[in-house]
């Protein structure tokens, strides 16, 4: 009785409140209140009225550049407890003009999944985060609300023999990751966590709940690696576990340019994506002190996990990488999931319980990426040193990640991850700063867009390559990407006729449209193309102002790594 007269005054009011986004998110807290089965979904809904609002918010933002009184906020934050409330969520956006953002990990590098210059409410996946492990099937169902670290720590629980190829940072959401592809250390061996995903469960537009029977294997190769937000939202993915040895190796070597760092990376670049595929070792470079006082050098660490013990793997140094000098006292063995705590930097002898924590480390970063097809010669890496040297980079990292093995022998169309054979590896370029204000940011901004600048000529070209998950709102969409469909295979233009190709219901292009977009032009569009030099823009620290306008209303899920 009283919800009907307070509809009542609502109605009355509408001719005058209409074109304002007061009215919208308040018709639409209406509308979901109105019709929750129950009243429950009260409890999961956080208006900026309500104490927790700020807390919830913040809860899973890692990026303080999208963490500043000017940065938008969500007129509304669901957290919902189950399949129904997303339903209603969805229903009263679409009624009520709100656009949906939704937010596992809360990793996205461009703020997307909790940030929008509409209104909009965020959809938190926090509370679905249920990890059920089937080890004598080797499969496990995890919402898209879990970490991997909770992923990583339940199958641990249930199996010494059993593992996962998803990502090292241990705070990134399962839904998002999985959605744009997401790897780890045992890509060479078992390919992406896309690639071992085998159902899926995703509420569409419509509010229908679709496994992958009910969706359909277009769509279900879609999600894979296409951006899983921009085609409904991801409440479930299973996936396939893989099996590890009870002892792996694992080991860190750091080179520093005095001793020979230069010569050592460009010999791992003949030889990293071509090891056995149970050996991966990446590279991590950073600007350092020198031993000579007063200057920078730079480091070179070649972290390394081998799926096997080490009386084996010092052999196999020796033989393929005798250059880097591995001896037995570099290497650790430890079971494999004492491998995901040494990966993601906590110190030996932390208990696993750590996986669990999702408390954020939070910072200002800016980062990109490139694919690598052809071994960069010394003297552009001497180039890549030089930049390290300018006081902007004091906080750089540039992680190499060798590819080859598995990712080379599944096809570019299987899922809509390109990146296949012919890529030796692929560079994510990152900048951390602590300080506030705009012009922290822009020095650093504009530091990784000169290095970025400066990289063209050794990376992939026409177009040049970028991963879905490294998102980067430079890469001018506009321009026409390379669209990768499954059915029309490489080159075809982002257009409808593409949505409609995958059978995707035109009632997406309500809510969900802005999503859409980006998935077909960059997920879909496999390769961000954009030909010749990025279109530079100013700097993007500043959201309002900067960004582009088709990739800012963009959908996305946290992600990463
Ligand atoms: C209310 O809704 C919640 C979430 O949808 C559900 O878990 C709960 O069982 C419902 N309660 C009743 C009494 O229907
Ligand atoms: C999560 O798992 C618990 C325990 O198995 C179960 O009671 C609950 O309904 C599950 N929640 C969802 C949203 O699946
Ligand atoms: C660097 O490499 C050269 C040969 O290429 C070798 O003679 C020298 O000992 C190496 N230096 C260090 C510090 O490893
Ligand atoms: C500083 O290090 C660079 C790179 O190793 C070297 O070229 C330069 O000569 C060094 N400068 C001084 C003053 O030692
Ligand atoms: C959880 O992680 C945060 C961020 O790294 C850290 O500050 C905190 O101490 C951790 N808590 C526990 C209980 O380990």
């Amino acid at each position: 009785m009283k919800l009907s007269v307070s509809l009542f005054v609502f109605a009355l009011l509408v001719p005058f409140l209409l074109a304002t986004s007061a009215y919208t998110h308040e018709n639409f807290l209406q509308c979901l209140i109105l019709h929750s089965r129950n009243d429950s979904i009260s409890k999961v809904i956080y208006t900026p009225s309500n104490s927790l609002y700020s807390s919830v918010l913040k809860s899973s933002i890692r990026n303080t550049r999208f963490s500043t009184p000017s940065t938008p906020k969500p007129q509304v934050i669901v957290t919902p407890l189950g399949v129904s409330q997303i339903q209603e969520t969805l229903s009263c956006s679409q009624k009520h003009g709100m656009q949906v953002r939704v937010r596992s990990g809360g990793h996205d590098y461009e703020g997307l999944s909790y940030v929008s210059r509409v209104p909009f409410v965020i959809l938190d996946m926090i509370n679905l985060r249920n990890i059920s492990v089937d080890v004598e099937n080797s499969f496990a169902w995890v919402q898209s609300g879990a970490t991997l670290g909770e992923l990583y720590y339940e199958i641990a629980e249930q199996s010494k023999t059993l593992g996962f190829p998803a990502g090292v940072c241990t705070t990134i959401g399962a839904g998002g990751h999985f959605s744009g592809g997401g790897y780890g250390t045992m890509l060479r061996k078992y390919g992406l966590a896309a690639d071992n995903v085998i159902d899926a469960h995703l509420i569409d537009v419509k509010g229908r709940f679709l496994d992958r029977k009910s969706m359909g294997e277009d769509l279900f190769w879609a999600v894979r690696g296409g951006g899983g937000a921009s085609f409904g939202v991801i409440v479930a993915w299973k996936i396939k576990l893989v099996s590890v040895p009870s002892t792996v190796t694992v080991f860190t070597v750091n080179k520093n340019l005095e001793q020979n760092a230069t010569k050592i990376l460009h010999r791992w670049q003949y030889i990293a994506d071509k090891f056995d595929t149970d050996l991966f070792i990446r590279v991590i470079l950073t600007g350092v002190s020198s031993s000579q006082k007063g200057n920078r050098t730079v480091q070179a660490s070649f972290n390394s996990l081998y799926l096997g013990g080490k009386d084996k793997l010092l052999p196999l140094m020796q033989e393929s990488f005798p250059e880097l000098g591995l001896v037995s006292e570099d290497c650790k063995e430890m079971s494999w999931i004492q491998s995901i705590l040494y990966f993601a930097g906590f110190p030996s002898g932390q208990s696993l319980d750590v996986l669990l924590n999702r408390t954020l480390t939070v910072i200002s970063y800016k980062a990109k990426s490139d694919y690598v097809k052809n071994p960069i010669p010394e003297s552009g890496l001497e180039g890549i040193w030089q930049r390290f040297y300018e006081k902007e980079a004091e906080s750089a990292v540039l992680i190499l990640n060798p590819y080859g093995g598995k990712m080379s022998e599944i096809s570019e169309s299987t899922i809509p991850f390109p990146h296949r054979a012919g890529n030796i590896y692929k560079i994510q370029y990152l900048v951390y700063w602590s300080e506030e204000g705009t012009a922290a940011t822009e020095s650093r901004v504009s530091w990784i867009r000169r290095l970025y600048a400066y990289m063209a000529p050794y990376v992939s070209k026409s177009p040049r390559e970028a991963y879905i998950n490294y998102r980067d709102l430079d890469i001018d969409l506009r321009k026409g990407p390379t669209v990768w469909s499954k059915s029309r295979g490489k080159g075809r233009r982002f257009g409808a006729d593409l949505e409609e190709g995958l059978g995707l219901d035109p009632g997406l292009r309500s809510s969900l449209r802005p999503g859409l977009d980006l998935g077909l032009r960059s997920g879909l569009g496999l390769r961000l193309g954009h030909n010749g030099a990025c279109r530079s823009r100013p700097s993007s620290r500043s959201w309002p102002q900067w960004s582009s306008p088709i990739s800012a209303t963009v959908l996305g899920v946290g992600l990463l790594d």
